[in-house]
């Protein structure tokens, strides 16, 4: 594996290869194992968007790793007023080992690997959040031992998670069930594959895509770069909440997955987000251990 620009390029043998490694590094850190695998390696992480989770989880990574990370703000840097991506490809290149990059377009993450001659990790696009995908099937398998059968069903937005989720899960096997408002469906091409793949559905109606769901997995209405439009995404969204109602047809011991940030009162109530807390805070976390396994994967010779 060269690159994690979306999960749709790794097989499913690749993916599950990503999900092993990462519970193993996750055992070795809890059993204080030194790991470390890039010893020396320095990654550069690009930022156009806000970030919590993705910028201290692999800044983190890459140091329990034994390398180095340099967090690079595009408010900061010359791409960020108009160095064409081509060129900061080529420059990065001579200086780290790999990149990680956070932005709008995803043509500018596949530019980035195309043009450079390093590792390019994609750390969310308007289009795909790949890495929060690995750590939220890291999530699910420890809590429900397999993929197997499972139902996952997504409330909200057809955005990058929602597209990430069904590459994911029809990758793995795994049901999904998208239930979003007219005009805000995920990407049609992985639609018609996951559909072709007899594992996608598509509904407007939250109960029913909910009923007997094993996962329930919601994000914010607005997305980062939505922000002028969150007034009227509130009225479209309406009614497609993850409350105790669509938690009452779902099955009895069915999880709650949120890739954070979270909007209580809007996507999901307070009651839901608390009472799953455990695993949602334990997907959090997991986005490290994935993020290790990746940077691994792609950077150790
Ligand atoms: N889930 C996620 O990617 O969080 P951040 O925006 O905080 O990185
Ligand atoms: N859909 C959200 C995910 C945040 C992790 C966004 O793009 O802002």
């Amino acid at each position: 594996m060269k690159h994690l620009l979306k999960l749709a390029d790794l097989s499913a043998e690749e993916i599950i290869s990503i999900l092993n490694l990462a519970d193993q590094l996750k055992f070795e850190l809890k059993n204080n194992i030194e790991h470390k695998r890039l010893k020396g390696k320095t990654l550069a992480m690009i930022f156009s968007k806000s970030s919590t989770r993705t910028r201290v989880s692999f800044e983190v990574g890459m140091y329990q790793l034994g390398g180095n990370a340099l967090f690079l703000s595009t408010n900061d840097i010359q791409l960020g007023r108009g160095e064409p991506i081509a060129d900061t490809a080529r420059v990065l290149s001579r200086y780290v080992d790999g990149i990680m990059i956070r932005t709008f377009k995803q043509s500018d993450v596949e530019d980035l690997a195309k043009y450079g001659t390093i590792p390019v990790v994609n750390g969310l696009t308007d289009y795909c959040h790949p890495c929060q995908v690995l750590a939220d099937l890291m999530t699910i398998r420890e809590y429900k031992g397999s993929f197997k059968g499972l139902k996952l069903c997504f409330i909200g937005d057809g955005n990058n998670m929602a597209n990430s989720l069904i590459a994911g899960c029809v990758k793995l096997g795994i049901n999904i069930t998208i239930c979003c408002p007219k005009g805000y469906l995920p990407d049609e091409n992985l639609v018609a594959w996951g559909k072709k793949e007899g594992l996608l559905k598509l509904t407007e109606n939250v109960l029913e895509g909910a009923r007997n769901s094993d996962i329930i997995y919601t994000d914010v209405w607005a997305s980062m770069g939505q922000e002028g439009e969150a007034e009227k995404r509130k009225k479209d969204f309406n009614g497609f909440q993850v409350n105790d109602e669509v938690m009452s047809v779902a099955k009895k011991d069915c999880m709650v997955l949120h890739c954070l940030p979270a909007h209580r009162g809007e996507e999901i109530t307070h009651d839901v987000l608390e009472a799953h807390a455990k695993e949602i805070f334990d997907e959090a976390e997991n986005r490290l251990h994935a993020q290790k396994a990746v940077l691994v994967k792609v950077m150790q010779k």
